[in-house]
């Protein structure tokens, strides 16, 4: 029995759904960083699986009804504030667009590695994408001559529209740096996600940076140049951002700029 069927009140109505649950164990890295004695090492933990159960359901029973001191971190439960990204038998996923129906019943998790370690599963994707953001300048750069408040919004043609919509769609959650070799090696490499960024700033239109301010941001081996291109980034991207072909593209254009300066 799981530890929410012994609970009441709402968890009664689950409790009444017939339920042929699997159990599940997963074997979480626990680690304090605050703590200078404390020593890494793998807690297991078994619960019974619920119908339509994600990895974050899962995490939440532990800690409701096993272990109130295990760390991980959600907002939206929704995929879509990146808080939640983890190792899951070695892969970055979402723990709240993970089904453990997809999961084999004996499971390891650990945090994200490359990004500073708060506890357990939680990680501080922030501060290293606050970092990111502000070494490569991610936000418009208008023209400063360009700046009427009274005048109408410029139309933009729909399917450039969509194109940075798509890149935008990108919820910093850190899965691509966790997955990149470059990464691991270097601590300054910018990532799929700063590729990312540089590619939606350098579509819109509206932003008056050229390929050579660009090349200034990624025009080396901290940037496109390091990239290996074995694209794990791409495959563990969670909302599917079209990272293969920004890079592709990014490091021909960076290429082509850097051979005419
Ligand atoms: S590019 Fe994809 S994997 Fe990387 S931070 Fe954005 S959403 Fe996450
Ligand atoms: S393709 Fe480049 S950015 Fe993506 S994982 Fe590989 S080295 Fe990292
Ligand atoms: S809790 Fe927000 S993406 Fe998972």
């Amino acid at each position: 029995m799981s530890a929410i069927t012994e609970n009441n009140g709402s968890a009664a109505a689950v409790d009444a759904e017939p339920r042929q649950g699997r159990w599940l164990t997963f074997n979480i890295l626990r680690c304090d960083p605050a703590d200078p004695g404390a020593v890494p090492h793998l807690r297991a933990y078994r619960i019974e699986e619920a119908d339509s159960m994600t990895l974050f359901i899962a995490l939440n029973e532990i800690r409701e009804h096993q272990d109130p001191t295990l760390k991980f971190d959600f907002v939206c439960r929704a995929g879509i504030c990146g808080s939640c990204a983890m190792m899951v038998n070695g892969r970055p996923k979402l723990a709240c667009r993970t089904l453990t129906a997809s999961l084999p019943a004996e499971n390891t998790l650990a945090p994200l590695p490359f990004f500073e370690l708060i506890g357990d599963l939680s990680v501080n994707t922030g501060k290293w994408m606050r970092g990111m953001s502000e070494r490569l300048q991610t936000w418009l750069h208008g023209r400063e001559d360009d700046v009427d408040l009274r005048r109408i919004e410029e139309r933009m043609d729909p399917d450039l529209a969509e194109q940075i919509y798509e890149l935008d769609r990108c919820i910093e959650c850190g899965c691509c740096v966790a997955a990149c070799g470059t990464a691991r090696m270097r601590e300054d490499f910018v990532g799929a996600v700063g590729f990312g960024k540089i590619a939606r700033f350098r579509l819109d239109p509206r932003d008056a940076r050229t390929d050579g301010d660009y090349y200034a941001l990624i025009g080396d081996d901290t940037g496109v140049f390091g990239c290996m291109s074995l694209l794990a980034c791409h495959d563990v991207c969670p909302k599917s951002l079209p990272l293969q072909t920004q890079i592709a593209f990014l490091r021909r254009k960076m290429a082509m700029t850097g051979t005419r300066r």
